[in-house]
């Protein structure tokens, strides 16, 4: 059936909405909301003996999989070797005996990610994927897949498999937690129903649109934006420059909140946006410092938050989006939206092609 835009002016907009629901689908699949306990299918290896799990993909789907590395090392104990597809699939990395290799990708028919795949079955891999697209190649190819229930993503910059995707990851690893006997079963049922407050949470989120729009405009006019994080929201900041980029054409850099004294510091001044993604959570102290470092260097911070934080801080940045207090596991689905608010606001202010950004393709079958 051919997907319309409704109201929304973009699909990429259309699809930022659709997110509350399309992560309630996407639970359905996978959460017994009664019980709060994770549903997965029979999966093609053992996680309770697995030595590593390899996440490969591309873009987007790659930092769907950086989140899901802090995931599965820390709730799950399992270790993770993470890279993108066009360095994994030339790097000849030794593959552990009895190890599995995850894919993740919209489409399910980037080229890379496809040859990745090829890589790991011929060293004896078992492959798990994580799919938009289950009628595609990279199903073919897979012993499992684990379909997220996005429906179909039109606007070339992703958004709502993103979110989707971090959605069957987070249950994936949960699950892996319960075979490894890493979490008891009061822990599993905490996420699980963090995990399943998160489309209201979703819906809230939302509602901060049009202060993110006002921020946006603010952006669309400076030169170079960097994206700050730790822990989990570190591929976030990653994702909020990489959205930035594909749409706006500002530049911009995500960067390891920890790292910033490393390099980056040295851009800041009055004239540099910094967002700072900082979900109150274990590091939150951690990047509230480097917050203060890019402070005083003058530098604009955008404080995104919740309501502790905000409490805390938001005095000291020049904006601050408070967003609902969660559990911080859960932070990295909902975090997703500002920053693609920010990007698509940035956008449209500037007047690029939202839906169709110049030399971007929605999926690149080509080398
Ligand atoms: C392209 C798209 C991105 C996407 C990436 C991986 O670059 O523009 O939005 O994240 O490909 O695509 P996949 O279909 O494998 O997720």
């Amino acid at each position: 059936a051919r997907v319309g835009k409704g109201n929304f002016r973009h699909f990429m907009l259309k699809e930022i909405y659709e997110q509350p629901a399309v992560i309630g689908d996407t639970l359905q699949r996978y959460v017994n909301p009664l019980a709060r306990t994770i549903e997965m299918p029979a999966l093609p290896f053992d996680f309770a003996t697995l030595p590593r799990l390899t996440i490969v993909a591309c873009g987007t789907a790659y930092l769907a999989g950086m989140v899901a590395k802090y995931w599965f090392e820390q709730i799950a104990r399992v270790p993770v070797e993470l890279d993108i597809a066009s360095e994994f699939r030339y790097r000849e990395a030794p593959l552990p005996k009895g190890g599995a290799t995850m894919v993740i990708s919209q489409s399910g028919e980037t080229i890379d990610t496809l040859a990745a795949l090829r890589y790991a079955k011929s060293q004896g891999q078992k492959i798990l994927s994580v799919l938009n697209v289950p009628e595609s190649t990279i199903a073919r190819e897979s012993d499992l897949v684990l379909p997220t229930l996005a429906g179909p993503e039109i606007g070339v910059a992703s958004t709502k498999a993103f979110t989707t995707q971090l959605t069957v990851l987070a249950c994936l690893a949960i699950s892996a937690a319960r075979a490894r006997g890493a979490i008891d079963h009061k822990r599993e049922t905490e996420l699980s129903q963090a995990l399943l407050e998160v489309p209201a949470r979703a819906a809230e989120v939302l509602n901060h649109d049009e202060s993110i729009r006002r921020i946006a405009y603010d952006i669309a006019e400076t030169r170079d934006v960097l994206f700050l994080g730790r822990g989990t929201s570190y591929p976030i900041a990653l994702e909020g420059a990489l959205k930035l980029k594909e749409i706006s054409y500002i530049h911009a850099e995500g960067y390891a909140a920890g790292e910033m004294k490393h390099g980056p510091i040295a851009l800041i001044d009055e004239n540099v946006p910094v967002v700072v993604v900082a979900p109150s959570d274990d590091l939150f102290e951690k990047t509230a410092s480097n917050l203060q470092e890019v402070m005083a260097r003058g530098g604009r911070v955008i404080f995104l938050s919740d309501h502790k934080g905000a409490k805390k801080l938001g005095g000291k940045a020049a904006i601050t989006v408070a967003l609902p207090q969660v559990d911080p596991f859960v932070a990295p689905i909902l975090y997703a939206i500002p920053v693609q608010l920010l990007a698509y606001h940035a956008a449209v202010a500037k007047g690029t092609d939202v839906d169709q950004p110049r030399n971007l393709a929605k999926s690149v079958t080509v080398e």
